[in-house]
């Protein structure tokens, strides 16, 4: 068996990938699960399919809290898309309100670990009383509804508190995630508009502390629509605060009162905006409603995780990411859940940290990545084996396709061969998973994403916009609307028309290929676009080149990804400079100004120097061929016709790092 791609090289894509293993789920999990025969499942598709309206409507009326009955159901007028319309709702209302009132006051929420050891615990109460008051801080600094909230933030019950008090209020969140540079908080910043900024003093990460309020101060330098920036003390850092525009956390919430009614918000309201990269340079603002986004992420947790009121969900992702928002906060909330929140590295103070939580707390479900079992596989199994994991029940994996060897892994390692695997595909676009087995019924296939949810019509189509056939690999789309579809790019609407509207008219275009295998089942084979996926996170190339060529040696550069055992791909470079003979200090010093320009996460892994770069006719570079020199291939295995000037690809493979 060899792995996939992951890349489109040609107008047919090729499948080299045969899996012919399957895992069904075992008879005792089947009786236990929410969904728990395939005639459910059909039953639940063929209804979402046949009769949509009706189908969302009735999931609409019994699973959110509605201040105001909404009067249609789906709209669409040409890319503007409405649901619920008429209709008046509020997300923290839905996930903590809601079941205050249904009488789990005293259910715990959040149990929080941060990275030196020290645990809390949070009720629905203790959250809800939280949120209130912070929301009225946030009204204090003069925070209205639509104004936009930027958060940079440690993974402390406050993230969740913040982002909370925000959608509380009808103010719009976007979170950044904490590794990122003060050059990207400003642009996202001055993108968004935004008009408070939230941090901290800093950040403990592998029993360092991280100074995220002197980034912050950076980004606010070049931020001038942000008034005031709220400061929560967590690691004892001292930190300048600037009179009249910063604030401590804790001196904002003393004063504030606990009464904080939920603000009614119509369904098509902002709920948040979240930014990742596209193809182009500048990253996207990703926005998503309030009604729509709270009904797709509730019910997809509660279908896909099989969720019960005495599991106890940890998803190990950042709240920076939309993993974080939808199965951290607000799907598991919405659902009266208990999530487990860990602030910091899986590998401190030793790498066992994951397997330890996991028995010290009982997590039943477990919701990580393939770079993290990567790095465990890597770390060794004895790490594992120290610790009781038989409090699990159920994985489950996102960001990623995972190869089989590392499924087989996570299936027989940590899931002792009893817990299903569910391999989620979705994107910060979806809002929340759109294609996962269900764990009581689909029998699994390592490195599948398997079937659709109810209300998802895929579609693989080829370049000439056909649908492919079985096992042909082509671009997926989404036919159907779905509830928590994105909306729209913030202040982009002709960006967001032309990237996922425009290629493949009257479907949704996700920039991944796939095909479907003769069972039905979906492989996910990588993107489309120039875009790398490291460690589960997506960064564009021309982010990356456009950072590189800000530098004042460099002249052109091209960034690819190339496969890596530990991270999914790695980012290699290859860059043209301005003078004749680089110095070799300038890779360290290359690498140092894509971390200050980006963040650590950008840093390319390799740098080529080169005196040209490989292009089309028409001036376009090559990434395809620069993708096999990276990789290290020996034999180019692609068509360079196009090619403008071949003995540069000679001079490429010679010029290794
Ligand atoms: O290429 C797919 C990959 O991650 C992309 C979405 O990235 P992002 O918006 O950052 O969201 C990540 C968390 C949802 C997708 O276009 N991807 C995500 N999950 C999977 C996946 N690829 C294969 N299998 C998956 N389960």
């Amino acid at each position: 068996m060899s792995s996939e791609t992951g890349q489109s090289t040609s107008r047919k894509i090729a499948n080299v990938m045969q899996e012919t293993r399957v895992f069904p789920p075992s008879q005792e999990f089947t009786t236990q699960a929410v969904i728990a025969s395939e005639s459910q499942y059909q039953h639940l598709y063929k209804s979402a399919k046949s009769d949509r309206d009706g189908f969302w409507s009735d999931l609409a009326k019994s699973e959110l809290h509605w201040f105001k009955p909404f009067e249609s159901v789906f709209n669409r007028e040409g890319h503007v898309v409405s649901w619920f319309g008429g209709g008046q709702t509020n997300l923290a209302y839905n996930c903590l309100d809601r079941h205050i009132e249904n009488g789990l006051g005293e259910r715990t929420a959040i149990i929080w670990e941060g990275e030196p050891g020290e645990q809390r615990r949070l009720t629905y109460a203790e959250l809800h009383r939280e949120v209130c008051k912070f929301a009225n801080g946030l009204k204090s600094l003069g925070v209205r509804t639509g104004d936009v909230v930027s958060i940079y933030m440690p993974m402390t019950p406050e993230l969740a508190i913040a982002m909370l008090a925000c959608v509380r209020i009808g103010a719009i969140h976007s979170v950044i995630f904490a590794g990122f540079s003060a050059e990207a908080i400003a642009d996202r910043n001055n993108d968004a508009r935004a008009k408070i900024q939230l941090t901290s003093d800093g950040l403990w990460r592998r029993g360092k502390n991280l100074p995220l309020k002197a980034t912050v101060d950076e980004a606010l330098k070049k931020s001038p629509t942000v008034e005031h920036c709220v400061v929560l003390r967590r690691v004892g850092n001292e930190v300048p605060m600037q009179a009249g525009r910063d604030v401590w956390w804790h001196d904002l919430v003393e004063q504030a009162s606990a009464d904080c009614p939920a603000t009614p918000l119509d369904s098509e309201a902002t709920s948040f905006i979240l930014y990742t990269s596209g193809s182009t340079g500048k990253p996207k603002g990703i926005r998503h409603t309030t009604a729509g986004y709270n009904l797709w992420v509730k019910q997809t947790f509660a279908w896909v995780f099989d969720y019960k009121p005495d599991d106890l969900f940890w998803c190990t992702a950042d709240c920076g990411w939309i993993t974080g928002h939808s199965y951290i906060v607000y799907g598991p909330l919405s659902n009266a859940a208990t999530v487990l929140m860990y602030e910091g590295a899986p590998n401190f103070p030793a790498e066992d940290r994951f397997w330890d939580i996991i028995e010290r707390h009982r997590v039943t479900i477990l919701y990580t990545a393939p770079t993290a079992i990567r790095a465990f596989i890597k770390w060794g199994d004895h790490h594992v084996e120290k610790h009781d994991l038989s409090s699990l029940r159920l994985l489950g994996t996102v960001g990623e396709g995972i190869n089989p060897e590392a499924w087989m892994w996570y299936h027989r390692k940590i899931g002792g061969e009893r817990c299903p695997i569910v391999d989620t595909w979705w994107q910060t676009e979806t809002g929340g998973i759109m294609m996962s087995p269900l764990p009581g019924i689909t029998p699994t296939k390592p490195g599948s994403c398997t079937r659709p949810l109810p209300g998802i019509v895929p579609l693989i189509v080829d370049e000439e916009l056909h649908a492919v056939d079985v096992d042909q690999g082509g671009m997926l789309c989404i036919a159907e609307p779905w509830p928590g579809m994105l909306r729209g790019i913030w202040g982009d609407d002709e960006r967001f028309v032309e990237q996922y509207w425009t290629k493949v008219p009257g479907n949704y275009l996700t920039g991944d290929n796939a095909r479907q295998d003769a069972d039905g089942y979906y492989w996910i084979m990588g993107r489309i676009d120039d875009v790398i996926n490291v460690s589960g996170h997506r960064l564009s190339t021309i982010e990356i080149e456009s950072a590189l060529v800000s530098h004042p040696s460099v002249a052109e550069a091209a960034a690819v990804g190339r496969p890596d055992d530990l991270k999914g791909q790695a980012i290699s470079v290859f860059v043209t400079v301005k003078s004749a003979d680089p110095p070799t200090e300038l890779k360290d010093e290359l690498k140092a100004h894509v971390r200050k320009e980006i963040g650590a996460l950008a840093v390319p892994d390799d740098i080529r120097f080169t005196n040209a770069l490989p292009k089309t006719r028409s001036g376009k570079i090559m990434r395809r061929l620069l993708r096999d020199i990276a990789a290290g291939k020996e034999e180019i295995a692609q068509d360079t016709s196009t090619l403008e000037d071949y003995s540069i690809l000679a001079k490429l493979r010679g010029d290794e790092e």
